[in-house]
C-alpha cells in the first residue's frame, strides 16, 4: 500500500470506529481516473484509454442484520441512512447518498441478495474536478457489498452495474468509461476499452522508463451547465448516427468520414460526428504507439484531441484552453482536456524533470487572465478497485 492510500484508509477506519464503535470488517478502495485519450467516444460504442489515479476513495464497512444501510462520509461529515423501501425504486435517496443507494438498488435489481451494511467513506478524489469521484465511490461501495455478502460478480460485469446506479438511480446519462477505469485498471497500464463489447487490453504505459510524467492540472473552472451540455452532445451524436443509418458513430471509419459528413445537412452535427470519428482513430493510433513503446510520440495525438474537443465538440472553456496552451508553450509534448468537459482537468505529457516549470507556466498564465489558481499533480497509472489488507 502506498502512503497516500494508507492515509485515506486510516481516515475511513477511524471514521468507522468513531461513528459506529468497534472495527470494520474490511476496507475497500477504488480510484479516480484520467482519460489519456478517447473523449465522448464511450457512449458512441467506440474506444477509450483511461488510467487509474493514485487518488482513491476508501469504504470501511461491516454487515448489519437489518435491511438497512448507514453511510457516513468525511466529505460532508454527514450520515445517511436508507432502507429497503428507498432502494425499491430509483431516485428515492438524493445527494451523495444516491451513489451508494444506487449501487444497492442495482445489485438488488440484478437479483443479488445485498446485505445490510454500515459504511464509513473517506476520499482523496476531489469532487467536481472531472476525475470520476462518483465512479470511485460507486466502485468502492460495490466492492465492499460484494465481499460482505459473499456475492459473485465477475470483474467484467461490475462496471455495467455501477453505471446503472449512476444512469438510472442518480439519473446521469454517462457512458461506461469511468466505472470501467475505476474497477478494471492496473498499475503501470492504461486500459484500452472497446465500449461496444467491453473487451479490454492492458496497455503498458511506462512513463518512468521513457523519462516522462503526466501532469494533471485542475482547471478550477466552475462547471458551466455541464450536465445539460453533456446530454445535448449525446443527443447530437445519436442524431448523427441515425441520419447516417448506423447503430453508433463507432461504425463510421475515418476513411469514410468525408462521405459521411457530406450526407449530413446540419453543420453542428457534422462537427460533432467529426470529433467522435477522428477521436476513435486517435485512440487506436495512441494504442499502436504505446504498444511499440513510443510513449513520447503520443504527444501530438493528445494535442489534436484537444483541438477537436475545442473546435468540433465545443466542450472546452477558457481556463482549460489557457492551461493547454501554457503547458504546450512551456514544452509539454502534448496536452488535452480530460473528462466530460466544461471545466475539470487537463493532462499534459511532459519530460519528468520539467513538472515544476510547466506547472509554474500554467499558474502564471492563469494569473495573467485573473483566473483562480489551478491545482497541479503529477500522477502514475495506478491500480483499480481492491480490498485493502
Ligand atoms: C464523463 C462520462 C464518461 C465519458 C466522459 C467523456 O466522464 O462519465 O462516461 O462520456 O465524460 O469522455
Amino acid at each position: 500500500m502506498t502512503d497516500p492510500t494508507r492515509a485515506v484508509a486510516d481516515r475511513a477506519t477511524a471514521g468507522f470506529t468513531t461513528r459506529y464503535g468497534g472495527q470494520a470488517a474490511g476496507r475497500w478502495a477504488a480510484p479516480g481516473r484520467v482519460n489519456l485519450i478517447g473523449e465522448h467516444t464511450d457512449y458512441n460504442e467506440g474506444f477509450v484509454l483511461p488510467f487509474a489515479l493514485p487518488l482513491q476513495t476508501v469504504v470501511a464497512a461491516d454487515r448489519q442484520d437489518a435491511e438497512q444501510w448507514t453511510v457516513w462520509s468525511e466529505l460532508s461529515d454527514e450520515t445517511v441512512t436508507f432502507g429497503a423501501d428507498d432502494v425499491a425504486e430509483a431516485g428515492r435517496v438524493t445527494g451523495w447518498g444516491a451513489y451508494v443507494a444506487g449501487v444497492v438498488w442495482a445489485l438488488r435489481e440484478a437479483g443479488h441478495p445485498v446485505p445490510g451494511a454500515r459504511m464509513a467513506i473517506a476520499s482523496d478524489v476531489p469532487l467536481g474536478a472531472g476525475l470520476s469521484s462518483s465512479a470511485a465511490l460507486e466502485s468502492a461501495v460495490l466492492a465492499a457489498l460484494l465481499d460482505l455478502g459473499g456475492l459473485e460478480l465477475p470483474a467484467e460485469s461490475q462496471p455495467r452495474l455501477a453505471q446503472r446506479a449512476e444512469n438510472v438511480y442518480v439519473g446521469a446519462p454517462t457512458g461506461i468509461m469511468d466505472q470501467s477505469a475505476s474497477i478494471r485498471c492496473q498499475a503501470g497500464h492504461a486500459l484500452f476499452l472497446d465500449c461496444r463489447d467491453e473487451s479490454v487490453e492492458q496497455i503498458p504505459f511506462d512513463l518512468d522508463a521513457a523519462g516522462l510524467a503526466v501532469l494533471v492540472i485542475d482547471s478550477r473552472a466552475p462547471h458551466r451547465h455541464a450536465d445539460g451540455e453533456y446530454a445535448a452532445r449525446r443527443r447530437s451524436c445519436e442524431a448523427g448516427a441515425a441520419a447516417l443509418g448506423v447503430a453508433a458513430l463507432r461504425d463510421v471509419s475515418v476513411d469514410h468520414l468525408d462521405t459521411a459528413l457530406a450526407q449530413l445537412d446540419d453543420e453542428e452535427t457534422r462537427r460533432r460526428v467529426r470529433h467522435v470519428v477522428t477521436e476513435d482513430q486517435r485512440v487506436l493510433d495512441t494504442v499502436a504507439l504505446l504498444r511499440a513503446a513510443r510513449v513520447r510520440d503520443i504527444g501530438p495525438l493528445l494535442t489534436a484531441s484537444h483541438v477537436s474537443m475545442r473546435d468540433d465538440f465545443e466542450i472546452t472553456v477558457p481556463e482549460i484552453d489557457t492551461a493547454v496552451e501554457a503547458a504546450l508553450a512551456a514544452g509539454a509534448l502534448g496536452a488535452r482536456m480530460t473528462g466530460g468537459g466544461f471545466g475539470g482537468c487537463v493532462l499534459a505529457l511532459i519530460d519528468a524533470d520539467r513538472a515544476d516549470e510547466v506547472a509554474a507556466a500554467v499558474t502564471a498564465a492563469y494569473a495573467e487572465r485573473g483566473f483562480t489558481a489551478p491545482g497541479t499533480l503529477t500522477v502514475l497509472p495506478s491500480p483499480g478497485a481492491t480490498r485493502l489488507p
